[in-house]
């Protein structure tokens, strides 16, 4: 048994309207550590009945004093949890480690991360307007843009960085006094339900924000499908966002959709080769490669592709594999044994599709067999028409290509549905710029890989989806900008 000062022996429950609650059916789920498979906690199954009850808490919270609370109150509220949150951090990201499986040395990284975005949205929340717009209409009439706070938010979040993923919806409520229905991924649902402990301890209304764990079937449809929410904000894979936008016709609520990837990440000759193969490494191996803009289309530039593409599997077979809470551990496990299942899969496809597996490409064996571990794994003599190429495969696996030229390489790689990230390696500056400008994805990294910032936008293009999250436009998302005339005669 873990000893974990949330954890405890009895069910987690739902968290609606300030109080914890069973689920209506009064069903239970396994919460499973991935780094040895066992069961960290039971939590409730929520379903559509619970949806409904926290949607109805939600809309009576968003209908009282809150919506009225003042900026500055507002952002006092962001520094009071930002305090509470850094007094607990060290369980936080303890509990993030035991039920995703993502290093302990990775999710302390996440303390810094933390701050800066409640830091962000506290300046946010002062910064809220309007604009007066001018009119030709004859007679004396004034017209300005009013922002109000849009409603009930539902938030659908995946399994591979909730601690994350949460606060993209968490913050801008809280700065805007729009009111939250939280529906975490079952495989992952523990941090979420600390966080709404430590947001009831810091002040945060009662109603404000609900947690309600559930599977995406049941729990997450009735979210979606809901009439009582305004907007719909979700982060996981297409064919689930797709579901999403078909069901948020119902009442025709606001949806932003951040959805899968198969990034680009390019390479040219004459770059600085460690360092290029360290980067372009990591920016698949992150998080045991569960990332949604990770670079996992590797194009390398003819030249140098077999030197960098060996420099690239030695960082793979460098870095350590072990269990999260190993301090040591670089790349954790898969968060899932379905996830273990879907990345071991496609080992087979490569191979039988005719590409080579360089490194990498198994599952661990021995005293961590009985996790969810796979180690780095880097494939070559590939193409960009391959499975491998086009299917997101989430897990610790590239796929490298070779290149001859700039123009060929863009149309390489924008030829695929998805348009979340890519990177560009390279000396020559203009090429660099050309290269950002032209890949039709949301985010372009140049000699870099992966950088986020709360303050700067994070977006999608084509099936990865749209709306912003963070950066200067992302509260506008859950404003009403509303119009008012005004006859001075
Ligand atoms: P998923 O997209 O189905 O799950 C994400 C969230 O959506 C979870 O909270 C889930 O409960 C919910 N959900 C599932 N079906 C739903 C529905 N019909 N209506 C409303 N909510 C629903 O992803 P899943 O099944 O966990 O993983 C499968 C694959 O999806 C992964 O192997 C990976 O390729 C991709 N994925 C991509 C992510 C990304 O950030 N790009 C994140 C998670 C998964
Ligand atoms: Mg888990």
């Amino acid at each position: 048994m873990i000893d974990h000062p949330f954890l405890g022996n009895a069910p987690k429950q739902l968290f609606i309207g300030g109080q914890w609650r069973d689920a209506a059916s009064g069903e239970t789920f396994d919460c499973i550590n991935p780094s040895d498979a066992s069961v960290l906690v039971k939590v409730a199954r929520g379903g559509a009945a619970d949806i409904d009850a926290a949607v109805a808490v939600a809309r009576t919270a968003f209908d009282s004093a809150w919506r009225d609370w003042k900026p500055l109150d507002r952002q006092s509220l962001l520094l009071a949890v930002l305090a509470r949150i850094e007094a607990r951090f060290d369980d936080l990201a303890r509990l993030e480690t035991l039920d995703m499986g993502a290093p302990i040395a990775r999710t302390s990284t996440f303390r810094r991360w933390i701050r800066q975005t409640f830091q962000y949205y506290a300046a946010q929340a002062l910064s809220t307007r309007g604009d007066v717009m001018s009119n030709s209409v004859p007679g004396d009439f004034m017209s300005y843009s009013l922002k109000v706070p849009l409603g009930v938010v539902g938030a659908i979040i995946p399994w591979n960085g909730p601690l994350i993923t949460q606060l993209w919806s968490i913050c801008p409520v809280l700065a805007t006094g729009c009111t939250l229905v939280l529906k975490p991924a079952e495989e992952a649902p523990l941090s979420a339900l600390m966080m709404a402990e430590i947001l009831q301890e810091a002040g945060v209304p009662d109603g404000v924000v609900n947690v309600v764990p559930g599977p995406g079937a049941t729990a997450g449809a009735a979210l979606a499908a809901h009439t009582g929410i305004d907007k719909i904000t979700f982060t996981g894979s297409t064919a689930t966002g797709r579901k999403i936008i078909e069901a948020s016709a119902s009442n025709i609520k606001r949806v932003s959709v951040e959805l899968g990837g198969k990034s680009p990440d390019i390479v040219f000759d004459d770059v600085d080769l460690e360092a290029a193969a360290r980067g372009a490494a990591m920016a698949c191996f992150n998080n045991t490669g569960q990332i949604c803009y990770a670079g996992t289309r590797l194009f390398v530039q003819r030249g140098i592709y077999d030197r960098f593409v060996e420099a690239v599997a030695e960082v793979g077979r460098s870095l350590r594999v072990g269990h999260s809470l190993d301090p040591d551990t670089q790349v954790g496990p898969l968060a899932s044994r379905a996830q273990l299942d879907k990345v071991e899969s496609y080992f087979d496809v490569a191979r039988a599709d005719g590409a080579r597996i360089v490194s990498g490409g198994e599952r661990l064996q021995g005293a961590l067999g009985t996790g969810f571990f796979v180690t780095p794994t880097v494939i070559a003599n590939a193409h960009n028409d391959m499975r491998i190429a086009r299917e997101e495969i989430f897990g610790p696996v590239v796929t490298a290509i070779p290149f001859d030229d700039e123009s060929e390489v863009v149309k390489l790689a924008n030829d695929t549905v998805y348009g979340l990230g890519g990177g560009v390696w390279s000396r020559d500056v203009g090429r660099v710029h050309r290269v950002a400008r032209d890949l039709r994805c949301g985010m372009t990294w140049a000699n870099c890989y992966g950088v986020t910032d709360p303050g700067v936008t994070f977006t999608g293009a084509k099936q990865s989806g749209y709306g912003n999250k963070g950066g200067p436009w992302h509260l506008d998302e859950y404003l009403l900008n509303k119009t008012v005339w005004l006859n001075l005669a």
